[in-house]
């Protein structure tokens, strides 16, 4: 009997501590596709900021953000960035204070994957700590077809889908007064085992994104 009520009180406590824990999946809002600065502007703001405020960013801003990255502009599922033979191989892990989520487009969600705040490891400079998100390229090798195409093409054409995603994020954030740096500097065996991804799974880039300082 006492062996019992050690084994329920055991369980009671896991299930309360994995509770009070548990990320929820976080919704986004519809794009205000009428916000922002006009493009030429943007261009002229669009820069490298290396210090955050801690300033937290909105549900409208994040979803917007997220949006203008990578978000799906057309009925037909295609995107705000182009991608290699549309393959979208790129998703956006979002680190956040609360957690790690990786964006859904198609679903306007951010799906929680890992409840800790590994925004220090978003790149191995100081900084990536103070930005109230950390946005990670990941690009998913499996999702770029069979053999036809030779690993290091896959390497270099997913650092291009990468590099336009970033982009959008820097005219993005250059619209509304954000601070942003796309990063290549990563300790990416560190961050990869974090973010528990598989083989065939690499890390491109990563972009904080906060307030400026
Ligand atoms: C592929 C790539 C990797 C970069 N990696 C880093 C980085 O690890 N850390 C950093 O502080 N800036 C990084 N940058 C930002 C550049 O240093 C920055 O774009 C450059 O100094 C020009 O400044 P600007 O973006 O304000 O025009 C990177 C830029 C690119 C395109």
């Amino acid at each position: 009997m006492r062996k019992l009520s050690i084994i329920f009180i055991t369980l009671f406590a896991v299930v309360c501590s994995t509770l009070a824990g548990a990320q929820e999946p976080i919704n986004l809002l519809e794009p205000d596709l009428k916000s922002g600065k006009l493009l030429m502007e943007a261009l002229n703001e669009r820069k490298s900021t290396r210090s955050f405020s801690d300033k937290q960013l909105t549900n409208e801003i994040i979803s917007n953000l997220l949006w203008a990255a990578f978000g799906i502009n057309r009925e037909d599922g295609k995107r705000t960035a182009p991608s290699a033979m549309d393959f979208r191989e790129i998703d956006i892990y979002v680190a956040t204070q609360e957690g790690v989520y990786v964006y859904e487009p198609e679903n306007k969600v951010l799906m929680p994957i890992l409840n800790e705040d590994i925004r220090e490891i978003v790149g191995i400079q100081e900084y990536t700590k103070d930005a109230p998100l950390g946005l990670i390229y990941v690009a998913d090798y499996s999702k770029m077809g069979s053999q036809a195409i030779e690993e290091n093409t896959k390497e270099i054409w997913a650092s291009a889908d990468a590099a336009f995603i970033s982009q959008n994020v820097y005219l993005f954030c250059a619209s509304e007064g954000l601070a942003t740096v796309v990063i290549g500097m990563i300790d990416k065996p560190t961050l990869s085992a974090k973010l528990g991804l598989k083989d065939e799974q690499n890390i491109i880039f990563s972009q904080p994104v906060g307030y400026p300082k």
